[in-house]
């Protein structure tokens, strides 16, 4: 059986062809990442003409490249409702609805949440129910109890900024460009983790999260050392730029260090409170390679299992709504031609 998937929900415009819920056997992905670099973030409007733009090719490639399959084959069209930017939304949900009308196909929609907890479904070894899943993406950061497809409970969630959202804005702060997270992240494999204490937001008690603090607190400290070097070029008259690779490399591992420490103190202390022994990663920042190590090092001390998605399902992609699109057909969970997006969807 196969499943047309379809994302729109951020800045990538993206669909994909999956065979019986689980085979990939296309999963293209168009980045709009070079049309917002210049600001530093998203600019919703720029990304919903975008998707406008390429979601025909990117349909069509997606068709050809799962070995030339025509919309007769298709058995459903998954699409993501949201949550998400609205325009951005609009764009895959009427496109969606106009392949169904037109071809005559099943529509389903889809929770960009539930996709992603289903991209760790798609490839390698899968988790067992019941699992812990840690969503932490740019727009998300928070934990589930799963304990079968459609049964998701929340534990806890960021009361603030998302952490990718910190990676992206303390990667603004410092001039790095847009998205942040792959570049501290590479950045922070050359510095020192320990040169700058920044303070950890535990919120003990909960399964919440908060990360603007932290961000305030590397502007603090960039605004600070700023100052000394002002007060040294005053004294030396010479001219000085204070952001080095070196202490570039030393913010980075040191942001990357507070971000992490409390995504896996929390979440291994989640799974423990819950009685669960299997934990899912999902969402961009699950790409983040001190994450992914230090979470299983860490996880295997309690005896808990991490499962981690391959990199290219780690950040937004159409495979993950096929996949959670497979499951809401088998089971009669059709949409219809009334479907809107929702910006703002729990799940
Ligand atoms: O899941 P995703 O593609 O989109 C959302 O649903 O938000 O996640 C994008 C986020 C961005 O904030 C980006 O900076 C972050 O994931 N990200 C990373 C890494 N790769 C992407 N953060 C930390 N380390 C990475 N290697
Ligand atoms: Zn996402």
């Amino acid at each position: 059986m196969l499943i047309l998937g379809i994302d729109t929900s951020c800045d990538d415009t993206a669909a994909s062809v999956i065979e019986d819920g689980v085979n990939i056997l296309s999963n293209i992905v168009s980045s709009q990442d070079e049309v917002h670099k210049k600001y530093g973030g998203i600019v919703p409007e720029l990304a919903s003409r975008r998707h406008i733009e390429m979601i025909l090719p990117v349909v069509d490639e997606a068709l050809k490249k799962a070995a030339g399959v025509a919309f007769k084959d298709i058995s459903a069209i998954s699409v993501c409702k949201g949550p998400g930017l609205i325009g951005s939304l609009l764009v895959g949900v009427c496109f969606a609805k106009s392949l169904s009308f037109v071809h005559n196909i099943p529509l389903v929609a889809v929770n960009h949440l539930e996709g992603h907890v289903f991209s760790s479904f798609l490839d390698g070894v899968k988790p067992e129910f019941p699992f812990l899943a840690l969503i932490v993406s740019g727009g998300h950061t928070s934990i589930y109890r799963v304990d079968g497809f459609g049964l998701y409970k929340e534990l806890g969630r960021t009361r603030d900024d998302a952490a990718g959202e910190a990676y992206d804005k303390v990667a603004k702060l410092l001039g790095l460009g847009y998205p942040g997270g792959p570049i501290i992240d590479m950045l922070a494999q050359d510095g020192n983790p320990e040169a700058i204490g920044f303070p950890r937001a535990y919120l003990p008690g909960t399964s919440d999260f908060s990360f603007s603090g932290l961000k305030t607190a590397v502007k603090i400290e960039i605004e600070k050392m700023g100052r000394l070097e002002d007060e040294k070029r005053l004294l030396t008259s010479q001219p000085l730029n204070f952001l080095t690779s070196a202490v570039l490399n030393d913010i980075a591992a040191s942001f990357q260090s507070a971000v992490i420490e409390v995504l896996i103190e929390k979440t291994v202390a989640s799974a423990k409170e819950q009685g669960l022994n299997n934990i899912a990663l999902s969402g961009g920042v699950s790409a983040n390679k001190s994450l992914r190590e230090k979470i299983t090092e860490h996880a295997q001390k309690e005896g808990i299992k991490v499962f981690l998605p391959p990199l290219n399902l780690c950040t937004d992609n159409a495979a993950m709504i096929a996949a959670a699109g497979y499951y809401h057909f088998k089971t009669g969970q059709l949409a219809d031609f009334m479907l809107n997006p929702e910006a703002y969807l729990h799940l």
